[in-house]
């Protein structure tokens, strides 16, 4: 099993270019299925994440071929509908796949997929949407069984705004003659980039962004080429491990609307951080005043997704900070990791109170999750002494050669198998 060995208290200095998104990346992979042309994605991250979901691709019948970071799909030759167990059981985004499959076959066949341990995780929200769309669902043996010989345009609320179930039912719904509007949608930036990259290939969809998406349905799609938008959350995870250890460091690739929740809370501190020419530079003197409350909601709310590593710069903050998580409900399983490394944490049912330490010290600790353990590597970075960071593979499911780019900054941080 590899694991990171940091040994911290140094500050990170340097330069870091913003990846393509994790999650923009994952259903505009999914979405390649609808064309039957050629579609090239440029800068497209090494996760383990996006292994996954290519091998699920090509088990599908697509032709894959990665040349760096370029990968292009040719799905002319896509049949069957199947999505094996294995497969989905190894990623959770599988599930953006149903969406497309029954567009592209009018039928599929996926076992209900897996991914990260952070709560229940229902899919209840993407079936109700499919079947106000017609389709055919029958749930048997582990399996998701659906017919789309029925499939129509419909308006349809989804009772959350999930973003897996936007994502699903803008796919399901883009060869459905007439208009489909589904209301209560997420806003994600990631939901308008699948709306750009399905426009870029001959998709009538709008309105991404708001609360409400209309797809107007086409007869095909064509190929293309696209650059995912850049991993707001990755940019998010870096900008903490600075301010937390202090030091200066310049993103390029960001876009900072997207991180606008974080930046007004990281703002009430005392870091500074600045746009210049498409530069963002976040400066910090490794002192921490007290975090104001933090909520988590949907976009444009605070991201859950930067809930844990907030909760590992509260460790070291004065004071005592209030972390709410309103979205996933077993996201604080990591804080028992937290504690190992000296930090002082309370939970009570969704709310995290954490009285700030002046130190943290470096300890054996194990990932439990893809965020979780990316707040452990920041808690490395800041500790005394050496962490071990063990099941890293959780964390390289979203982060590409994180140990690399820390290093690049400074940080003395080693991957060993
Ligand atoms: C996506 C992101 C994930 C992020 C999450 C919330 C991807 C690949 N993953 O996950 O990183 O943490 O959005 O921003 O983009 N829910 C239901 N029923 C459903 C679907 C969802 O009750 O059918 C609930 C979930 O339990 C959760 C909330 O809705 O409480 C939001 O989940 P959702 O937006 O669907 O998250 P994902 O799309 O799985």
């Amino acid at each position: 099993m590899s694991k990171y060995i940091i040994n911290g208290g140094k500050r990170l200095v340097g330069q870091v270019e913003v990846p393509a998104a994790k999650n923009a990346v994952l259903p505009i992979l999914a979405a390649c299925i609808l064309s039957k042309g050629e579609v090239v994605i440029h800068k497209c991250p090494h996760l383990r994440d996006v292994d996954n979901m290519l091998k699920i691709l090509q088990d599908l019948g697509c032709k894959i071929k990665v040349e760096g970071s370029d990968v292009t799909i040719d799905s002319s030759c896509v049949s069957g509908g199947v999505v094996s167990h294995d497969l989905a059981q190894e990623l959770r985004s599988s599930i953006f796949l149903l969406g497309s499959i029954i567009a592209r076959l009018g039928k599929a066949d996926m076992a209900y997929p897996g991914g990260c341990e952070i709560g229940l995780r229902p899919i209840d929200i993407h079936l109700d949407g499919l079947k106000a769309l017609g389709i055919d669902i029958v749930e048997d043996g582990g399996h998701i069984y659906c017919d789309a010989c029925n499939i129509k345009s419909a308006d349809l609320i989804l009772d959350l705004p999930s973003v897996g179930a936007t994502e699903n039912l803008m796919m399901a719904a883009i060869f459905v003659k007439g208009k489909t509007v589904i209301r209560n949608v997420a806003r994600e930036p990631e939901i308008v980039d699948l709306q750009d990259f399905l426009n870029s290939m001959g998709a009538k969809v709008r309105g991404a962004g708001s609360s409400v998406i209309v797809v107007e349905g086409v007869a095909s799609l064509h190929g293309t080429e696209y650059t995912p938008v850049s991993d707001r959350i990755a940019a998010g995870s870096y900008i903490i491990s600075t301010v937390m250890c202090g030091g200066e460091v310049e993103f390029s690739n960001i876009i900072p609307e997207h991180l606008r929740s974080l930046i007004s809370k990281l703002c009430k501190t005392t870091c500074n951080i600045h746009m210049k020419n498409g530069i963002m530079t976040v400066r910090s003197n490794g002192r921490h005043p007290r975090l104001p409350k933090i909520d988590t909601m949907y976009y444009p709310g605070f991201p859950t997704d930067l809930q844990s590593q907030m909760t590992a710069l509260a460790t070291v903050c004065d004071g005592t900070s209030i972390i709410t998580e309103n979205i996933f409900e077993t996201r604080f399983k990591q804080i028992s990791e937290f504690r190992k490394m000296g930090a002082k944490v309370d939970v009570k049912g969704r709310t995290a109170i954490i009285e700030g330490v002046s130190r943290l010290s470096g300890a054996e600790v194990s990932a439990e999750d893809l965020r979780g353990g990316a707040s452990l590597v920041s808690m490395g970075l800041y500790a005394d002494k050496t962490t071990i960071v063990s099941d890293i593979f959780h964390i390289e499911r979203g982060y590409e050669g994180m140990d690399v780019i820390y290093a690049s900054l400074g940080a003395d941080i080693v991957r060993a198998d």
